[in-house]
């Protein structure tokens, strides 16, 4: 059987969500620097769209986390693949994510970085599957809550596959 991508949100309507964000971090945020730290790779274009529509001066960094083999379920076990060469102490810190899923790693990544002593630490998503939470995380900005079903493109990926494309769809069987 095929794996089909159906469109499930055009990229118009990301940007516009995106541009939402961005104007609603920057009112909550007005000193900078701000630390955008962009979870590898599938934050890399949320990434990319979000800090041109942020106005507060911005710090962008990259943290490399792996918990998912390569199909479509979490092997539950996450590890720093790469991690931060700058210190974040003292510092806004806003973490931006592709999807939270089982919340398992944002989880870890927010035990890790609070130890860390920024002057504050919240999350942005642009999508949430909260049917599937197993950890309770809290998400200041969530950019659309979606239903359980795999979706790629936007960055997101199945298997290394479809991260190029400008719409997020979901990956069905034929
Ligand atoms: P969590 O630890 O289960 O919350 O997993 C979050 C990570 O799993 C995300 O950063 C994605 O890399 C990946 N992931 C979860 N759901 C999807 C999906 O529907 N498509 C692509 N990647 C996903
Ligand atoms: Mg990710």
């Amino acid at each position: 059987m095929a794996l089909v991508p159906r469109v499930f949100l055009t990229a118009e309507q990301i940007q516009n969500r995106v541009r939402e964000m961005g104007a609603q971090i920057s009112a909550d945020y007005p000193e900078g620097p701000l630390y955008l730290i962009s979870i590898l790779k599938g934050a890399f274009i949320f990434m990319a769209d979000l800090s041109r529509h942020i106005k507060t001066p911005s710090r962008i960094e990259f943290m490399g986390i792996s918990s998912y083999g390569r199909g479509k379920t979490s092997s539950g076990e996450v590890k720093v693949t790469k991690d931060l060469d700058v210190s974040i102490e003292g510092h806004h810190v806003l973490i931006v994510e592709d999807i939270v899923d089982s919340g398992v790693t944002l989880t870890y990544l927010m035990n890790l970085l609070e130890q860390r002593r920024p002057k504050s630490l919240a999350i942005a998503t642009l999508l949430d599957k909260p049917e599937k939470r197993l950890r309770p995380v809290h998400v200041a900005y969530v950019g659309f809550q979606i239903p359980d079903e795999f979706v790629v493109g936007y960055g997101l990926d199945f298997a290394e596959d479809y991260r190029n494309l400008g719409d997020i769809c979901v990956l069905s069987e034929d």
